[in-house]
Parts: C-alpha cells; structure tokens; sequence
C-alpha cells in the first residue's frame, strides 16, 4: 500500500503528541437519492509506480456533517452559485450582443460530459485547455466581453454550472497524443519539492493522505470535486486556487492561477482522478 511518511513531513507538520492515523470512511455518495458518485475506485493504470492502488474523493475525508451538505442539493451552498450563473448564462454581455445561451442553449444538454474531459488538448491554439480558458475564450473572442479574471467568483460560479451537468460522469482526461507533454510537466511539478518546509504535493497527497496533518485530515488531493464550496472561505474555489493555498502552505511562491504550470499540473492531478466521478460543486471545509 502506501509508502511511509517522509521523514520531513513527520518531523514538521505532523500532529504532535501522536501520530494520528485516521482511515477515510466507507460511505457511500449518492446525491438528491439519484445520482450516484463513484467515489472510490481503482487506479489509473499511469498510477502503477505511485503505489496507490484506490483513488478516493476527498469527499471520504471529511466529517460526516460535511459530508451530508453534499447528499442534498438543498443543503449544498455550491448550488447557489449554480443558479446564480445560469442567470448570467442566459443574459447578453459585450459588444456583440450575445449571452452563453445565443450559441448554447440550455446547458443541461450542450455542456453535459464536458467537465469530465477537461483540461483537454485544443487543435486551433496547439495547447491544453482548461474549462476557465474555454470561458474566457467565448467571452473576449464570441462575445466581445470582459474575459473573467481567472480563480474569480464570477468564474468559479460559471465552472460550477458546467460542471454540474456532468455530476456523476466518470473523469476521463486524456493524457496521450499531443496533451502528453503537458502532462509530463504537470507530473514533474506534483514530484518537486517547493518552498521553505520542501514539500511536494506527493509528500502530502501520495505518501500521507488517511493521516492528520495538524486537525486536517489528508485527502489524496483530487480535483473530481471541484469547484469546491469550502466551510472554511465560504465561497467556491477554483482549482487553481486550491492548488495555490497548498503552494502557499509549504511557505513558496506560487504559480500564478491560469498559468501554465498550473495548467500542466491541473491535467496530471485530473488524470489521477480518472474513473472517479464528477462531483462538483462538492463541500469542504
Ligand atoms: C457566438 C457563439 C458563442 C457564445 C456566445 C459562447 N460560446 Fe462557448 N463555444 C462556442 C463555440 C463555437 C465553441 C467550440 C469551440 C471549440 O471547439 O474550439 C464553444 C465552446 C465552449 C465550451 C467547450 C465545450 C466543449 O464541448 O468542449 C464551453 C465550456 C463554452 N463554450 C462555454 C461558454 C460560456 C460559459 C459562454 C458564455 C460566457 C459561451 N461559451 C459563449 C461559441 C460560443
Ligand atoms: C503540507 C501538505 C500539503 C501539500 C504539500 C499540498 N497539499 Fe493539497 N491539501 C493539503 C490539505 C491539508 C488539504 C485539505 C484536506 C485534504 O483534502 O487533503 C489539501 C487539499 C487539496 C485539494 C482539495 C481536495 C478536495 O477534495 O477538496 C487539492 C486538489 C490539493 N490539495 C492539491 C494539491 C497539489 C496539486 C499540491 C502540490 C502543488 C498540494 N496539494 C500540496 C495539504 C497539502
């Protein structure tokens, strides 16, 4: 199963008196009694070498008051920011007139699978897109509109309607063919160790998540779940804004949200995911 825990990481962050190992729960999701999450399943092939043989949400680390807010779209803060987007979906904004719903209708049908695919490689800019990229793409270049600044509100709000016509949907990131380069990259960031505490994302995600780090319990730090409505904020977050925090938390400077390299890291932590289902907007704390 898992490797132990860096000596590092022991030493630095890990709960003192104890140790404290807290397994993830066997729950199960199932959301509004009808969609069903696949919130645990086998690994991604590509995940041989990394000795996690299940992937899990981060949905199992939580409480199981937290876990509840997701059980109920009446009880998940993430759903208001649903409705609120389907408003600016269907209103006209920028000089060409236009809203979402001029070219795609209801959402519920044109965006439904969308979410699972994304990041994904894109022909015409010869580069792998992120669904914010794709938003923003529609409004500057379709729209004439303001692109939406990249881990803001308005844009998370829009990430989440996307993405919760898809909720259910196993995560499928393709990782071959051209977006294999990119996922290269993204893989050699999650394996560098940054900042003054040196840590790599897998020093936490990979060889410590079912452990607490000070009164967090680790998740193996998947993005099947996003945008997340978190407790602790209480707004959504982007993924990249997640990814920043965790930056931040090993005391480096962070990429920026939208950047490349966070781009790159988005697909390998997404394709990590693969098989789980989409399951944003989620709650957290
Ligand atoms: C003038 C028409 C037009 C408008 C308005 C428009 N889009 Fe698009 N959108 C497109 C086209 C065309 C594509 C396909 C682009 C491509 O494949 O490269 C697309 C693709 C997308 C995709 C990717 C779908 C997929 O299957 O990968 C998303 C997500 C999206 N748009 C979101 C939006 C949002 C959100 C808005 C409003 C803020 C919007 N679009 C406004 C024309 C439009
Ligand atoms: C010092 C340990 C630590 C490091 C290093 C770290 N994280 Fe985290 N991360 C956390 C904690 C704690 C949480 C909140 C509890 C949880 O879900 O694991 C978290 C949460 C997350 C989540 C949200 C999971 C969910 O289901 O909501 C993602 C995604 C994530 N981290 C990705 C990353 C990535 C990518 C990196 C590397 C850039 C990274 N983390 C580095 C500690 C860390």
């Amino acid at each position: 199963m898992k490797r132990t825990a860096g000596t590092v990481l022991a030493a630095v962050l890990l709960a003192a008196p104890a140790f404290v190992a807290a397994d993830p729960d066997d729950d199960t999701l199932v959301v509004n009694g009808e969609i069903e999450i696949t919130t645990k399943t086998a690994a991604p092939a590509h995940m041989q070498d990394t000795g996690i043989e299940t992937i899990m949400s981060g949905w199992h680390f939580r409480e199981d008051e937290t876990q509840a807010l997701q059980m109920d779209d009446f009880d998940n803060t993430g759903m208001i920011f649903v409705e609120r987007a389907q408003e600016v979906w269907d209103t006209p904004e920028g000089s060409a007139g236009k809203s979402c719903a001029s070219c795609h209708d209801d959402p519920a049908e044109s965006m439904r699978g969308v979410r699972a695919v994304y990041p994904k490689w894109d022909d015409d800019r010869q580069e792998v897109k992120t669904i914010a990229m794709q938003v923003n793409e529609c409004r500057s270049e379709r729209m004439g509109a303001e692109p939406y600044k990249y881990d803001s509100a308005p844009m998370a709000a829009m990430e989440a309607l996307i993405t919760v016509q898809s909720r259910g949907m196993p995560m499928n990131v393709a990782i071959d063919g051209p977006a294999r380069e990119t996922w290269e990259k993204g893989k050699e960031i999650y394996y560098t160790r940054y900042g003054q505490l040196q840590l790599a994302c897998a020093n936490c995600h990979e060889d410590n998540y079912g452990n607490m780090i000070r009164a967090d319990h680790l998740s193996q730090g998947q993005t099947n779940g996003f945008p997340v409505y978190r407790l602790k904020n209480t707004k959504l977050n982007t993924v990249h804004g997640r990814f920043k925090g965790c930056i931040r938390d090993t005391r480096a400077e962070t990429f920026a949200p939208g950047s490349p390299e966070l781009v790159a890291l988005e697909l390998y932590v997404a394709s990590r995911g693969n098989g789980l289902s989409v399951e944003g907007p989620s709650v957290r704390n």
